[in-house]
């Protein structure tokens, strides 16, 4: 069939999304956002139940994406609709405190042993920028090292070196920063330090020849895109304590394979992370949290507190309710099940392409799971980046003209509590038809 018949195939199975996104177009500035874009024209989804979605044009999906891996229950899940009708019962936005961010701060401080108070923001985003902050604040340091490859939100002190090309990208060992979006603040990648993955020497030689300068390191583990080795993680921790850095976690693709978060898994103990998505039950989310030293820094009752957050929305109620009701959910079983669903599909899917000879990369971390093509094994941004990237956009074509969502470009796809084994058996037999059709 090759690529360009099963493009074909998608734009005649799905004429009323594209009406909707050529209408959307003309008011809606690129009509979806960023990462809801693929070519030609993406879906425009009706509803959502359970491990399904409709689109409009009437057709139904096993969906693999789960709103950016957010919806970790499926959708409409019964205790979440319950717990945002009482919310909504109770007021929607009321100007002050209604008890739920306390709670719900309680149920995550239990969690994750290495948080003594959270604080709620709107997004990763905003979890990322006042993290910074707080850092630098409390530091008294300017710069910020991150990794080639990890993403924070957007924001001018993260959005370096995220998806650099290669060419601009300076030696492995020593990356160059790279402005990731148009119209940063020029100085944003002069007080980036950018530091390979999976390189403990290059780790430690750059954080300490910036250390007078550094006030923290911001790691996103890239749960289920690039696998990191728990005794890398554990060189991060250990380094930036020794070089007296604050170590910041990126856990906003978090809880989804243990009830501690990934840290939990890499027995570590950050001194701040960074949550989202799931914590807010499918309604805009972000929390910061760690240490009560570092965190009284935004405690307003001592005085002039030294580094101020506010939001309109930040700590919502609904948003707030919704979340503890997907916590909640999240028992050490429903885990088990999330993750036995991800260890089926890794298993399945490395057996479909070593009998067919494909070259290819499964990641699969709890719940949470990405396909490279082209190559054989991906340990740092530069792998990732040289991976065959035209193949995992057929593949995830050709599955939605299948009746399956993953994410586009099958990186950071998800599974949802309602999936079943025959979900995963299904769709690794129509990744094994989606190759068929790519190679006739
Ligand atoms: C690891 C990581 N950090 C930060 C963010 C940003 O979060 P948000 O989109 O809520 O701003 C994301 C979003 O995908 C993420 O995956």
């Amino acid at each position: 069939m090759g690529i360009e018949a099963i493009e074909e195939r998608y734009r005649e199975l799905t004429p009323e999304s594209r009406e909707l996104f050529e209408e959307g177009r003309e008011v809606n500035a690129g009509a979806a956002k960023g990462a809801y874009y693929y070519a030609p024209y993406p879906l425009t989804f009706r509803r959502g139940s359970g491990c399904e979605l409709d689109d409009v044009d009437g057709r139904t999906y096993v969906d693999f994406g789960n709103h950016h891996t957010a919806q970790v229950l499926g959708h409409n899940h019964p205790a979440v609709v319950i717990a945002v009708r009482s919310q909504l019962s109770d007021g929607i936005a009321l100007g002050g405190p209604m008890g739920v961010e306390t709670k719900i701060a309680k149920h995550m401080c239990d969690r994750v042993s290495s948080l003594d108070r959270i604080r709620f923001v709107n997004s990763g985003t905003e979890a990322s920028l006042h993290a910074i902050r707080l850092a630098r604040q409390f530091s008294g340091k300017p710069k910020v090292a991150k990794f080639e490859g990890g993403y924070h939100g957007s924001h001018d002190a993260v959005e370096v070196s995220v998806s650099p090309n290669l060419e601009d990208a300076g030696d492995p060992r020593e990356p160059k920063a790279v402005a990731t979006a148009g119209g940063m603040a020029p100085h944003s990648v002069d007080d980036t330090i950018v530091l390979p993955y999976d390189d403990e020497e290059s780790l430690e030689r750059l954080l300490s020849r910036h250390r007078e300068d550094l006030a923290c390191v911001i790691m996103d583990p890239k749960a289920g895109i690039l696998p990191q080795r728990p005794e890398f993680v554990r060189r991060v921790r250990d380094v930036t304590r020794d070089l007296g850095m604050i170590m910041i976690f990126d856990e906003i693709v978090g809880f989804r394979q243990a009830r501690g978060g990934l840290q939990s898994h890499y027995e570590i103990e950050p001194d701040l992370t960074c949550f989202g998505k799931i914590i807010g039950g499918g309604f805009p989310v972000g929390a910061f949290g760690g240490r009560a030293d570092l965190m009284d820094q935004l405690d307003n009752s001592k005085g002039s507190s030294t580094v101020f957050q506010s939001g309109t929305h930040s700590a919502h109620a609904v948003a707030m309710a919704a979340g503890l009701a997907t916590l909640e959910q999240l028992t050490d079983d429903a885990h088990a099940h999330l993750n036995g669903l991800g260890s089926r599909l890794k298993t399945g899917l490395d057996k479909l392409f070593g009998d067919r000879g494909v070259v290819a990369h499964v990641v699969v971390m709890g719940s949470v799971f990405s396909i490279h093509f082209g190559i054989e094994e991906v340990r740092t941004y530069r792998d990732m980046a040289s991976a065959d990237k035209e193949t995992g956009l057929a593949v995830f074509m050709s599955l939605l003209n299948q009746g399956f969502f993953l994410s586009q470009g099958l990186g950071m796809c998800a599974i949802s509590l309602p999936t079943e084994g025959e979900h995963i058996d299904a769709l690794v037999e129509a990744i094994g038809i989606a190759l068929d059709e790519i190679e006739d």
